[in-house]
């Protein structure tokens, strides 16, 4: 059977092809281009379903510990990876409908009649699933029948009561015993979309004049930042293809003014990829910049992004614990280090992250981290201040590491910084005794940890 791209059927089945692709170890992007060239969707034609079945595997990435647990429970043989995925994907839209999320955020509620009915319609459109047919109708209605006692039995498991792996809330509740729980809650709600707007170019009142007249309601965030009511497709923001304004979390935004460029600086730019803090460097001062990432095919996309702000950097793919490969000997006015992470702050953003991380993970990172700043603090000038960031909000990462640098690095001075953002509407951790300017932060963004280093001149 053929199911029509626009019905919700369609959509589950592609969701669940994603779903199971992280769960074999895709990252959720990925995967999810996979998927639609698998099923050959067109990206100009089936845009919409495509952003529908995107949708779909997102919000069951949220609620992948809970229904995982639920499957567990409600099927004795294991049905198949792909019967699985689609229950997970079902699963996950009736209890959305449970907690009323989709309802409340204006945004693709079902009904339990629908979902049950498209996920037996889904399971019997492929051979290979189609066998499952009556037990994907079975589970779903033994769900909605027995949901209460079945949910306090699910329950007990705190990886699916919380929804990221038990290693990720034990870190959690170590460094923050007392805001953990809303931090875990944080890590499943749908994240703003902000805007970054090249006040060099049209000052942001008049941005927000021009956003306005195009039907989008959105408010000032921080001195460039705009936070739209609505997360729309990039192609509907005005602005966004002639390069006036960027799509950047409003936490990200406040990497480039840390590094205080001045017209004609040499920055280097350590690991780039996909250019977003690159391109707001080169939007505050004329600089020259270098940036290097390791990712090839990360490292193109830097060129796309600047091209689309109609700025140019010194793009080098290579390793930036490495300077011997690609550095010319010509010292650094600044450098961002925007090293490879846990991406815990980051969660909401990219909800598959928590489900393909591994806590070894952690330790293999926070000695990346060490190898690329110790490698790249040489490349600075005397006098000059390298900005240290992650997207994490693990204190390994964070607070920990900033003073591992400052106990090795003998010629560095520690400059104020915001130190560790938390994501949400959270308050900030005080990074140090003398932490300042924290009023003006933005207040719903990702998390991230920034610390300043000044190379004594
Ligand atoms: C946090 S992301 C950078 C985000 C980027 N600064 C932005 O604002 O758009 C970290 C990047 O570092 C890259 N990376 C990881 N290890 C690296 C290394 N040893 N040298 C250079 N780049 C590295 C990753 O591929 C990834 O693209």
């Amino acid at each position: 059977m053929r199911l029509p791209h626009e019905s919700l059927a369609f959509q589950m089945l592609g969701a669940a092809m994603a779903v199971r692709a992280v769960n074999e170890g895709t990252a959720l992007p990925q995967a999810i281009e996979d998927t639609a060239a698998q099923l050959r969707l067109d990206r100009v034609r089936d845009a919409a379903t495509r952003g529908a079945l995107q949708d779909l595997a997102y919000r069951t990435m949220r609620q992948f510990g809970t229904a995982r647990a639920l499957v567990t429970q409600l099927v004795t043989r294991p049905p198949g990876a792909q019967v699985d995925s689609l229950l997970a994907v079902a699963l996950s839209l009736l209890l959305e409908g449970e907690q009323g999320d989709a309802a409340k955020a204006g945004r693709g509620g079902y009904s339990a009649f629908t979902v049950v009915d498209q996920a037996v319609s889904a399971a019997a459109s492929e051979p290979k699933t189609a066998h499952a047919r009556g037990l994907v109708n079975a589970v779903l209605r033994r769900f909605l029948r027995e949901r209460k006692a079945l949910m306090a039995e699910v329950n007990r498991d705190e990886q699916a009561r919380w929804n990221l792996p038990a290693w990720w809330l034990r870190m959690l509740r170590d460094a923050y015993p007392e805001q953990w729980t809303a931090l875990a809650e944080s890590a499943n709600v749908r994240p703003p979309m902000t805007l970054r707007v090249n006040t060099a170019r049209i000052p942001l009142q008049q941005y927000l004049t021009e956003l306005a007249n195009a039907g989008l309601a959105g408010r000032a965030v921080g001195a460039q930042a705009v936070r739209l009511v609505r997360a729309v497709p990039v192609a509907q923001i005005p602005g966004f293809a002639r390069g006036d304004v960027s799509v950047q979390d409003a936490g990200a935004q406040l990497a480039a003014p840390l590094l205080e460029v001045a017209d004609g600086m040499r920055v280097l730019d350590a690991c780039a990829a996909p250019g977003g803090k690159t391109g707001h460097l080169l939007e505050l001062a004329d600089i020259d910049v270098t940036a290097v990432e390791s990712d090839a095919q990360r490292a193109a996309r830097i060129d796309e992004n600047l091209s689309r702000l109609g700025k140019r950097a010194n793009i080098v793919v290579g390793d930036a614990s490495r300077p011997g490969d690609w550095w010319d000997g010509q010292p650094f006015d600044r450098i961002l280090a925007d090293v490879p992470c846990s991406a815990s702050g980051i969660v909401r953003r990219h909800p598959d992250i928590r489900w393909l991380r591994r806590e070894a993970d952690i330790a293999r990172l926070v000695n990346e981290q060490r190898r690329i700043v110790s490698q790249l603090w040489p490349l600075l000038k005397p006098g000059g201040i390298l900005v240290y960031v992650t997207c994490s909000i693990f204190p390994t990462e964070g607070e920990e590491q900033a003073r591992w640098f400052g106990a090795q690095l003998t010629d560095a001075i520690r400059l104020q910084a915001p130190g560790q953002l938390l994501p949400g509407s959270h308050a900030t951790q005080p990074a140090s005794d003398d932490d300042a300017g924290r009023d003006s932060l933005p207040s719903d963004h990702d998390g991230f940890f920034y610390a300043r280093f000044q190379k004594r001149a």
